[in-house]
């Protein structure tokens, strides 16, 4: 498109006083010899006051700052910003014609516009308030098709509402911007689909940060004993994740040890079976067949869970009952994860699953946003 100054000029330019003052402002803040760098806004700002920018605005400013003219129009001239013919003495429309609008139906508001205001983009209408032209990509994509008139956006704009807009701007009104149809912002129309959480009450902290106060490991150093936890968009995706994580108990103590610089002796003394404390009681089996869901307390992962069932303990009810002394001996038998019984606090969480009731980590994983079911 050629960019050229209009065929009719004013006689002349004058900043207004408040205007003077404020692009000399702008000169103030380049240092000397090097006001030029003010060009563009003091453009801008003659554009604002104005409507658009005039040879004798461009080379009043050209004057300001001290450089030749034809410096200044190549400025002028290069930005699609700077208008410069005559616009509309109300608003000057520009319709996104790019790609989400299109699609969206930025054609429609483009015959809108010839139908309502000129034929072709940059005339002015026959009242001389409004004039149109199609620009690229305005950032707003999510709420296409749209439209910017004067500093605001016009969102999720049809033919009809765009229509009554530029109705109500000929009128002398000035219509709400923003989205058209309802929406607040970009969210999804029918209502949101995710991030809900902390809407509905069930998570106080956003992300990680839940986690974090979750797992109560902020600060703790990875040594490869954490509980996993697989991000909820990966849920019924990555299976081979799944599988990596799958429990196999006999295997276990080597891979999950932590690689630790220990001396051999102390790896040792972890893998032997520890004699402090009591040994609970544990069953052959699960009852009826049917284990408990123990990753339902919090710091028991799938490989504890297998390895819990390994050693005969399928059920909330059996760790509800753990004595003082029993914790100590599960503490120090769960090899690669000791101290985890008193850690997380299993026998507190355990009576209140055995009782039929939850905790907000079980919620959590019932709803599968802790691991993947
Ligand atoms: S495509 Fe229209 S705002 Fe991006």
């Amino acid at each position: 498109m050629l960019r050229r100054l209009h065929h009719e000029q004013p006689e002349s330019f004058a900043f207004t006083p408040p205007n003077q003052q404020w692009a000399e402002l702008q000169m103030t803040k380049f240092p000397e010899g090097r006001q030029a760098s003010a060009i563009i806004p003091l453009l801008w700002r003659a554009q604002e006051q104005e409507g658009w920018l005039s040879r004798p605005a461009i080379e009043h400013i050209a004057d300001m700052l001290g450089m030749p003219y034809i410096r200044a129009l190549e400025v002028a001239t290069f930005y699609f910003m700077f208008q410069l013919q005559p616009v509309g003495s109300v608003a000057h429309i520009q319709v996104c014609g790019t790609t989400s609008c299109m699609i969206c139906g930025a054609e429609d508001l483009i015959a809108v516009c010839k139908e309502k205001i000129a034929a072709n983009a940059h005339e002015l209408s026959e009242d001389g308030k409004l004039s149109w032209e199609e620009v690229e990509c305005l950032g707003a994509c999510a709420n296409a098709p749209m439209a910017q008139i004067g500093k605001d956006y016009y969102e999720d704009l049809t033919a009809k509402r765009f229509g009554e807009i530029i109705d109500e701007l000929r009128a002398g009104k000035v219509p709400v911007p923003g989205p058209q149809n309802g929406r607040y912002a970009a969210e999804p129309l029918s209502g949101l689909t995710s991030l809900t959480e902390h809407e509905s009450g069930k998570k106080q902290y956003n992300a990680s940060a839940q986690l974090a106060v979750d797992l109560g490991e902020t600060v703790k150093r990875i040594d490869g004993t954490e509980v996993p936890i697989l991000t909820p968009w990966l849920k019924g995706r990555d299976k081979s994740a799944t599988k990596a994580e799958a429990p196999a108990p006999k295997a276990e103590p080597k891979k999950a040890e932590p690689k630790k610089a220990a001396p051999k002796k102390a790896k040792a003394a972890e893998a032997a079976p520890a004699t402090e404390g009591t040994k609970p009681s544990g069953l052959e089996t699960a009852r009826g067949g049917q284990a408990d869901d123990l990753k339902q307390i919090k710091g028991v992962g799938p490989k504890l869970e297998a390895l819990l069932n390994s050693m005969g303990y399928y059920h909330f009810d059996q760790i509800a009952e753990w004595t003082a002394e029993e914790v100590a001996w599960v503490d120090q038998n769960l090899v690669g994860f000791k101290g985890r019984v008193s850690r997380d606090a299993w026998v507190d969480q355990a009576k209140v699953l055995a009782a039929g009731g939850e905790t907000e980590f079980s919620s959590r994983v019932k709803d599968g946003g802790v691991y993947e079911k």
